[in-house]
């Protein structure tokens, strides 16, 4: 791909930035930042690993010159504030919504063709902002979580079986919030269910340290994760770049899919060139239904802060 923008330089956005870079996805990275020489810095700092790492991908960084992001076909949206001790994902939305409304703006005058993928927080409802402001078909519009939330549950279950992650397989739905809807009849080892390895409380500790995931972290580091929420943005981004029909859990538009509509949720897509190729609906079960229902229910409660804003009023 000729170009891929990166906004936001933080800690999330510089991580999107090393990764797809070292991978070559692209013949250029811009990455923006509001701050000025933090995107300058960052992005030269990546660059200078280009020879020791091999890569050719040139990574550049700008202070909101959006005019250097022109033709990108693929945009990851990191600006925001990241959560803090003691914060909910929910206390972030007022702050976040008007960073991601004005910058989606931006991004859309200059790349209108963009397949836009949404990080900042709270993930879902953040989405849903940018499908707003993007105006533009909902299967170019999409948020990172699942594939974060899967990552660490998989991690987690690895942990347990003192097996390799890379033998676990697994998928989570939902939002990325505290009623994630991670699926262990959906979870195997190698191919093996997990309710034959590991028992229900073994199970349902390791479904709580997910949920809580996020949350984890923040304690430890006093702001959250970058490492694997990175690693995770860059994933899609591969997969759209190389048409590669992965399926991951995506935060996608639904429109009747799981008996739910006009909400933006994490359930299995396939994931290629033109963004969304498909939404996978799984033959869910009566209780799996019942906590998917419950975490919309979460998310469109954080929706009506949003609509309280009245962001995307006609004038
Ligand atoms: P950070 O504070 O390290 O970086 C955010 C960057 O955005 C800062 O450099 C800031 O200057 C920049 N920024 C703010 N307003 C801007 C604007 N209008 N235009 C351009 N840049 C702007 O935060 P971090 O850790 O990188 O997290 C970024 C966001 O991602 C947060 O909202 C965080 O909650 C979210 N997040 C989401 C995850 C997910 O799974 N979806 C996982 C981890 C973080
Ligand atoms: C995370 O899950 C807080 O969304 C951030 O790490």
């Amino acid at each position: 791909m000729k170009k891929i923008t990166v906004i936001g330089a933080g800690n999330v956005g510089a991580t999107v930035a090393n990764v797809i870079a070292q991978r070559d996805l692209a013949r250029e990275i811009i990455l923006v930042d509001i701050k000025e020489g933090v995107a300058e810095g960052k992005a030269l700092d990546i660059w200078q690993t280009s020879s020791i790492n091999h890569f050719n991908t040139r990574v550049i960084g700008v202070t909101n010159d959006y005019l250097r992001t022109k033709g990108s076909g693929v945009v990851v949206i990191t600006s925001g504030i990241p959560r803090k001790p003691g914060m909910s994902r929910d206390d972030l939305i007022r702050t976040n919504a008007s960073i991601v409304k004005d910058v989606v703006e931006k991004v859309i005058k200059y790349s209108p063709e963009a397949i836009i993928i949404i990080v900042s927080n709270p993930l879902d409802v953040m989405t849903y902002t940018a499908y707003l402001a993007a105006r533009k078909d909902s299967r170019k519009v999409f948020g990172m979580a699942g594939i974060l939330d899967t990552g660490r549950y998989r991690a987690f279950v690895a942990d347990a079986l003192n097996v390799s992650p890379k033998d676990v397989s697994a998928l989570l739905l939902g939002s990325h919030g505290d009623t994630m809807v991670p699926l262990p009849r959906y979870t195997s080892v190698a191919g093996i269910p997990l309710p034959e390895l590991l028992n229900s409380e073994e199970i349902e500790r390791i479904v709580l340290r997910t949920r809580n995931g996020g949350g984890e972290l923040v304690n430890l580091m006093g702001t959250s994760a970058w490492y694997a929420p990175g690693a995770a943005a860059a994933q899609m981004v591969e997969a759209i770049v190389d048409d590669q029909n992965r399926i991951f859990p995506v935060c996608t538009l639904l429109n009747g899919e799981y008996g739910l509509k006009d909400i933006y949720l994490g359930v299995p897509v396939k994931l290629g060139a033109n963004g969304i190729e498909e939404i996978i609906e799984l033959n869910l079960n009566k209780d799996e239904m019942r906590m998917l229902h419950e975490s919309a229910d979460s998310v469109r409660d954080v929706m009506k802060t949003l609509d309280d804003m009245h962001l995307f009023d006609e004038k």
